[in-house]
């Protein structure tokens, strides 16, 4: 039996059943574990992954395996993990699994802590608490790192300014800014699956409702998108001049939040930033407003402002919390305010995280082959890797397109030709 700490080892059978549902979705990930397997790339390597221990990454972690890597996986959200996909990977794949659903602040980190103790010299991470545990708990470690990556935008804001302050050790390629990561991952996936964790706590309808979406990156757009199909009158909030009028052009009401939280009857919030949903904002809003996150981490609404200001608090469903303020009101806070798609949902759904994972599959690799010629820093995804995946996929959905022809190819390398 491998070293981990799960659940519910009664889970095997449904987790393992989930795990082969999602790998039908995720094609191009299956051809490069074909790939592995038959070349071992990499043979050797250890493997440290902080991630949201779901169906897609145990096809992540299983393709990795199929490389010849030894891989440890703990969780990179206290409330995203799916029991059943932990305990199968401990069981099916002999994979060290260190996670729990709703664990708690100290056993979070004493899961990094374990998997750290494999002395990776590979890390994978999803908004940077290994790396940054790693660097700040175990520096002792950063000797057999060679490289690692980061799969979302919060972990690669944090990976720069680390880099900046000259604090980051060993380099790190962002998998989030590949495009066939964040035009589809960050869009598609965050779009439908925040709206799942909505729908599934709360059984809401949508259409007819007033749903603020606060930023307007690729999460913001996605779920902007989705939640007016379902026939939400979608407002959008932003700090950015650039995106605010993107999101007025997209055909959006764009408005500050102040104005937004008196007319809401929905709020999510998608920034990566601190105190979006604040004390000023939480005091004007409806009776019933119902609010919820899908950035990263579980700061974006202010729920000490929120507990300051309520009466009583009590469960009213799974994933929803009730907030019974001093003058009557009540404001519905949905899944702690952490990751909304995670926690209350599953995720994104598999055959995007195939691309996302495809790119992390194929940067680790990379990373093992060149990763000692780099510098500490935080590198792009090389260009030819995100261009396969976006192949890969497109045959793989059974999508055909033209290539240019030499006349067109001379047209566009040449510059004389005008009117
Ligand atoms: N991030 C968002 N959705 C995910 C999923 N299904 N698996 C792993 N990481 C995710």
């Amino acid at each position: 039996m491998v070293q981990s700490d799960i659940q519910d080892v009664g889970l095997v059978r449904q987790g393992w059943q989930r795990i082969g549902w999602a790998d039908a979705e995720m094609p191009v990930l299956r051809l490069i574990r074909e790939r592995f397997a038959r070349e071992r790339p990499l043979a050797g390597f250890r493997i440290a992954a902080c991630l949201h221990v779901t169906t897609e990454t145990a096809n992540l972690m299983r393709t990795l395996q199929a490389g010849g890597a030894s891989v440890a996986l703990c969780a990179s959200n206290p409330l995203s993990t799916q029991d059943d996909v932990a305990a199968a990977l401990v069981e099916h794949a002999h994979l060290p699994v260190f996670a729990r659903r709703g664990e708690d602040r100290d056993t979070y980190y004493r899961h990094v802590d374990q998997a750290l103790a494999t002395h990776p010299n590979l890390t994978m991470d999803d908004g940077a608490d290994l790396v940054s545990v790693l660097h700040n708990a175990h520096p002792e470690l950063l000797g057999d790192v060679i490289a690692g990556t980061e799969e979302t935008t919060t972990g690669v804001i944090r990976l720069r300014s680390m880099a900046r302050a000259g604090a980051l050790r060993y380099p790190i390629v962002a998998i989030n800014d590949a495009n066939t990561k964040h035009l589809f991952d960050n869009r598609y996936g965050t779009g439908q699956s925040a709206i799942d964790g909505l729908i599934r706590a709360t059984n809401l309808l949508l259409a007819g409702r007033t749903f603020t979406v606060a930023g307007y990156g690729s999460c913001g757009r996605g779920l902007a998108l989705r939640a007016k199909g379902m026939g939400a009158k979608v407002i959008v909030t932003e700090v950015d001049a650039l995106r605010a009028l993107e999101a007025h052009m997209d055909g959006y009401r764009v408005m500050p939040m102040l104005e937004a939280a008196r007319i809401s009857d929905v709020l999510l919030t998608v920034t990566g930033d601190t105190a979006v949903i604040r004390r000023e904002h939480l005091e004007v809003m409806k009776d019933r407003a119902i609010l919820g996150n899908a950035g990263h981490f579980d700061v974006e609404i202010d729920l000490s402002a929120l507990a300051d200001l309520a009466a009583e608090r009590r469960a009213v469903r799974e994933h929803v919390e009730e907030f019974r303020l001093r003058d009557g009101r009540r404001i519905y806070v949905l899944a702690e305010g952490r990751l909304l798609n995670l926690a209350a949902a599953e995720g994104h759904p598999a055959a995007v995280m195939d691309m996302s994972f495809a790119n992390q599959a194929l940067a680790i690799e990379h990373l093992a082959r060149h990763g000692r010629a780099l510098a500490p820093d935080v590198y792009p995804v090389p260009a030819q890797i995100d261009q396969q995946v976006a192949s890969l996929k497109l045959s793989a959905e059974g999508v055909a397109i033209d290539t240019l022809t030499p006349q067109q190819e001379q047209y566009l390398r040449s510059w004389q030709e005008g009117t």
